[in-house]
């Protein structure tokens, strides 16, 4: 069949609430992104709810969210139904405020049946326009791929030499044409729950051996205790400086307590709760490690593995393990229903990679990060 449709690039309005009437426009564009989830994931446990996308919306703290859609000309917006699915593309625009300010991250997605009519080319070019408009000088992006390709012609690969994205991806033909380059690889790992109990209590027994008497672990929930804030912010910093980047040009994010804070009010806006285990060093008082799961409202099943650091001073004490096998200890207490952990590290990162793999995290896809200059 083809369709003739017309259409017409908009900014989507923040609503107040999710029944506001002008709220169909930000559920189109989460229609939109979910269903470009599901189209490279085969699952949408990395979708996002209509609540976290107005909460990502209306928190400017530490990023101002730009959000953009194509809209079919014929929509109705008496029609709520049939306004929400007007919405034929999306692109989100992220504009980091409080560090990287010469940077803007931008993700589009058209529904797979409106694809190769040039709604993704105008939707980039209305995200650039904000960009530059902001004073952006650098574009970025991400392709996925629910695979890693093999080495050979139907791949590229990473600058780092770690890791390939699929020359077959339609986002990686149009990227290339655009001029746009390959930063980064990073591995998508999943980890299917239960961890074999046997298995987690060896790998804690074996990490709290190597670490000693000179570490305590804490776990909290959403809300840092107001004794750690300064030191878990200064965590966080690191994390931005720590990780392996490529060729990504990802400045060293400014973090406090206030960012913490702030963070924290838009995680219970969006619905999202998270689950920290941190390893304190007794003889300083400090935080030397911490390790992170977010959980999402739109799904009991499934939790994001966020960032896991130990800090340089304190590595080679297995301290990396001692958290991650504590802290999914306490999610098996706290969300036993969640049978999956999803994560992405460097493909380069071979020893984040290696304590994953031990607990049993296998390849579940990989996620390219391009750049070009604006
Ligand atoms: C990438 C994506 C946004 C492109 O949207 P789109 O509306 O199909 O893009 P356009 O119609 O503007 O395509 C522009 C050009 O890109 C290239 N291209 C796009 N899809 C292609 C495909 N499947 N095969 C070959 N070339 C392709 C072509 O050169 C095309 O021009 P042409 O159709 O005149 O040949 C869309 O495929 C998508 O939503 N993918 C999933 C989300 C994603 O990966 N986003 C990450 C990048 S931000």
């Amino acid at each position: 069949m083809t369709t003739t449709t017309t259409w017409t690039v908009r900014e989507v309005p923040v609503p107040t609430t999710l029944d506001a009437p002008d709220a169909w426009l930000l559920l189109g564009a989460n229609r939109v992104r979910t269903a470009g989830t599901v189209d490279v994931w085969g699952s949408a446990d990395l979708a996002d709810s209509p609540r976290a996308e107005l909460a990502e919306l209306r928190d400017a703290d530490a990023e101002r969210t730009v959000r953009l859609v194509a809209v079919a000309d014929d929509a109705d917006d008496g029609d709520r139904g049939r306004a929400v699915a007007s919405v034929l593309g999306e692109a989100t625009v992220g504009l980091p405020v409080r560090d990287n300010r010469h940077s803007a991250f931008v993700l589009v997605n058209v529904l797979p049946e409106h694809r190769r009519r040039g709604i993704g080319t105008a939707l980039l070019d209305a995200a650039a326009a904000v960009a530059r408009a902001d004073g952006r000088t650098l574009l970025m992006t991400h392709t996925s791929d629910r695979v890693e390709p093999p080495a050979g012609p139907g791949a590229l690969e990473a600058p780092t030499g770690a890791g390939r994205v699929s020359l077959q991806n339609p986002a990686v033909v149009w990227l290339r044409r655009a001029g746009w380059r390959l930063a980064q690889v990073d591995r998508r790992s999943q980890l299917d729950l239960p961890v074999d109990p046997a298995l987690l209590r060896r790998h804690a027994d074996g990490a709290a051996a190597a670490a000693g008497a000179d570490y305590r672990l804490h776990t909290w929930g959403t809300d840092v205790p107001e004794q750690w804030l300064e030191e878990y912010a200064g965590l966080l910093a690191q994390m931005s400086t720590d990780a392996p980047l490529g060729e990504v040009d990802w400045r060293p994010e400014v973090w406090d307590g206030e960012r913490v804070r702030a963070q924290e009010r838009m995680l219970h806006d969006a619905g999202y709760e998270l689950l920290v285990t941190a390893a304190e060093h007794v003889p300083t008082g400090r935080l030397a490690a911490f390790t992170n799961f977010w959980m999402p409202s739109h799904t009991d099943e499934y939790v994001h593995q966020g960032d896991t650091l130990v800090v340089a001073a304190h590595r080679g004490h297995r301290l990396g393990m001692l958290v991650k096998t504590a802290n999914l200890a306490a999610l098996a207490r706290q969300r036993p229903s969640v049978h999956r952990v999803g994560t992405w590290n460097a493909q380069e990162n071979r020893w984040m990679l290696a304590i994953n793999v031990a607990l049993g995290f296998r390849p579940a896809g990989v996620s390219g990060t391009w750049q070009r200059p604006l």
